[in-house]
C-alpha cells in the first residue's frame, strides 16, 4: 500500500502559492520550483540508511552517523519534471540523473513516451522520480512502469500538485511506489487540467506559451 504525504510545512505553502499565481513570471516561478523541490527532498530522504563513524574533533573522538552510500537516481518526466531536478540535486549533488520524456497527447490526454534514458544500474539505486504536476495519473503510471521494466525496484513519485484522481490512480497501479504531494487540489476539470492548479507546468516553466 503506498504512503502519500501531503508536504505542508509553511515554507513549502508559501511558495506554492506564489507559483500558483498567474502573474508569477517565468523566471520566479523556476527559482521557486527548484527551491520547493529543495523542500521535499529534505523529507524524502528521510529513510536514507545511515552508518556509524568516528570522526575527530579538533576536541577528541566523536562516533556520528553518515549516509550509508545508498546511492541515488533523480528521473524527471519530461518536460516540467526538469524544474525540480536541480532543487534535489543540491541535496544530493552525487545522485545520478535519468530521463523520460512524455507528453500527454491532447486528443486522447494518454501519455506518449518519446525518450527514456537511465542510470546503467539503476536497479540498484533509491529512484526519486519528479514532476510538479500529477493529473490524471497517466503519465506518472507510465513513467514508473517504464523504471520497472528496466528493473528499479526502489521507487518515490515526488509532486508539487496533485488531483485526488492522480492520487487514486497512481496508489492503485503501484501500490509499492510512495507519492509525496505539496499540494493536494480540488479536481480535474473537463480539458484534466487540475483545479485550481496552477495551469501549464511546462508552458510556465519555460515561458513557451
Ligand atoms: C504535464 C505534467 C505531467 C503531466 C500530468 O506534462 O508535467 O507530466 O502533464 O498529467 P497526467 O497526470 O494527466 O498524465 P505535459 O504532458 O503537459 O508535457 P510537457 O511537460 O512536455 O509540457
Ligand atoms: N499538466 C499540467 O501542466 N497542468 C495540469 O493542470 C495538468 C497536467
Amino acid at each position: 500500500m503506498s504512503k502519500v504525504q501531503v508536504m505542508d510545512h509553511p515554507l513549502i505553502q508559501h511558495k506554492i502559492a506564489l507559483i500558483r499565481d498567474k502573474d508569477t513570471g517565468s523566471k520566479d516561478f523556476r527559482e521557486l520550483v527548484e527551491e520547493i523541490a529543495m523542500l521535499m527532498g529534505y523529507e524524502v530522504t528521510r529513510d536514507l540508511p545511515l552508518k556509524e563513524v568516528e570522526i575527530e574533533t579538533p576536541i577528541a573522538t566523536a562516533k556520528a552517523k553518515m549516509v550509508a552510500g545508498k546511492d541515488v537516481a533523480i528521473v524527471p518526466i519530461l518536460r516540467a519534471g526538469l524544474g525540480m531536478v536541480n532543487g534535489m540535486l543540491n541535496l544530493m549533488p552525487t545522485a545520478k540523473v535519468g530521463h523520460i520524456g512524455l507528453y500527454r497527447d491532447p486528443e486522447t490526454l494518454l501519455p506518449v513516451e518519446y525518450y527514456c534514458k537511465l542510470p546503467v544500474d539503476i536497479e540498484h539505486r533509491e529512484v526519486i522520480l519528479v514532476d510538479p504536476m500529477l493529473a490524471t495519473g497517466g503519465s506518472a503510471i507510465d513513467a514508473i512502469n517504464s523504471l520497472k521494466e528496466k528493473n528499479a525496484k526502489h521507487i518515490k513519485f515526488v509532486c508539487l500538485i496533485a488531483a485526488p484522481e492522480g492520487v487514486k490512480a497512481v496508489t492503485e497501479a503501484h501500490p509499492d511506489v510512495d507519492v509525496y504531494i505539496a499540494a493536494l487540489d480540488e479536481k480535474l476539470n473537463d480539458h484534466c487540467y487540475i483545479v485550481p492548479g496552477l495551469g501549464d507546468a511546462g508552458d510556465r516553466l519555460f515561458g513557451t506559451k
